[in-house]
């Protein structure tokens, strides 16, 4: 998956400058999917990396995975900072070591949010304002954060363009929207600018299959490789724009190297295509038939769930133009390379 992030055509010309001349990267969230994904390929770029987490999704077993698929010398240039981004002081003494914050922390899920909203708020608008501040207070250079596709809510139209959203359909929405308004705010009022990428379901190796909150691959991987139920809400006809976490880094280094002209706008980051539920069901028994699971199973119908859009698909075309973002990964080849982890993680020990 490195191989082909780092000869992508927008990011290729940019690495050697970043590997002559290294930078002090703070990742909060390291030890969950996206922050793990992200600290691997800035450390296989021989970069400093800070990594901040409080371990409330996150573990340490991603952290140790990373390190060792980047071997030890390249694993000194991390560093782990177990703390809290609703500490300010936490938050201030992260930045203060930074050039570029990529700011991943949140809670995520939107049935977690509905479940537990004053949480969600904390962690995902409080804690991004004190990151948010903490970074302009210590004048770190770039700062990029994790937005989200639930930002659109209603909007019915299809794909999904970033000038054009609704209104929010759960807490996680709201939190996911705020932080977009605090960052233009603070561009605005302060000149600080912060870039925001609106993931579409994001998924790879490191994404958390366990817990009443996990993400839909995983999930169902999970339950196709233990014979437990797979359960579809809805008729299965819902559908997602599938993004493999190769494209995610990809779009948070591009910004992070990318011109001023492009700080503290928001952008889409996603394939640009759109897979049912049922269709996805189909591709995950097709991946693991190729690994030699046969699998005769269907899934099970549930209700809709709560708080979800029905149709998710993203116009990619702002990333594109502006900071040259180009999807090495579709969903099937993002599945092809993350299957291999997700059999490793089954033949192995859970926790
Ligand atoms: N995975 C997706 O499909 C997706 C889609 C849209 C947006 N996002 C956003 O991307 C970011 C990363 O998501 P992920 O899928 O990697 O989730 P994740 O749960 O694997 O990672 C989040 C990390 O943040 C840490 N964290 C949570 N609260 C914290 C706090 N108070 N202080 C410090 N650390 C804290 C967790 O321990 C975890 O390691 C989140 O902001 C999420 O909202 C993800």
């Amino acid at each position: 998956m490195f191989e082909a992030l780092f000869a992508s055509p927008g990011l290729a010309p940019r690495l050697e400058a970043l590997r002559a001349a290294p930078r002090r990267w703070l990742v909060t969230g390291a030890a969950g999917f996206i922050g793990s994904n992200l600290v691997e390929a800035l450390l296989r770029l021989d970069q400093q990396v800070i990594g901040l987490d409080n371990f409330a999704t996150g573990h340490q077993r991603n952290l140790d995975e990373l390190l060792a698929a980047v071997g030890p010398e390249r694993a000194g240039g991390f560093r782990l900072v177990t703390g809290d981004i609703r500490d300010r002081a936490t938050c201030a003494a992260v930045c203060a070591e930074a050039d570029v914050v990529l700011h991943q922390a949140a809670l995520g899920s939107v049935p977690r949010s509905l479940a537990d909203p004053l949480t969600s708020h904390d962690v995902n608008v409080t804690g991004f304002l004190n990151m948010l501040d903490a970074a302009r207070t210590a004048g770190v250079p770039r700062f990029v954060y994790a937005a989200s596709s639930s930002t659109y809510g209603d909007e019915p139209n299809l794909p999904k363009r970033e000038e054009r959203t609704g209104n929010p359909l759960s807490p996680y929405a709201v939190t996911k929207l705020a932080d977009e308004i605090y960052a233009a705010v603070y561009a605005r009022s302060y000149g600080y600018k912060a870039t925001g990428l609106r993931y579409f379901n994001v998924f790879g190796p490191r994404q958390d299959p366990h817990g009443a909150y996990a993400a839909v691959i995983p999930r169902w991987l999970d339950a196709l490789l233990t014979g437990a139920p797979v359960t579809i809400n809805g008729d299965g006809e819902t559908s997602r724009d599938f993004c493999f976490v190769a494209n995610a880094v990809q779009a948070n280094l591009l910004a992070a190297l990318g011109p001023d002209e492009v700080q503290g706008e928001v952008f889409n980051v996603a394939v640009g295509d759109r897979t049912s539920l049922n269709r996805l069901f189909a591709l995950l028994k097709e991946g693991l038939a190729e690994h030699g699971r046969q699998l005769a199973v269907e899934p099970v119908y549930g209700d809709f769930r709560a708080g979800d859009v029905r149709h998710s698909e993203a116009d990619i075309a702002k990333a594109r133009n502006l900071l040259g973002y180009q999807p090495t990964h579709d969903i099937a080849a993002g599945l092809g390379e993350a299957m291999p982890w997700y059999l490793q993680q089954r033949a192995g020990p859970s926790d």
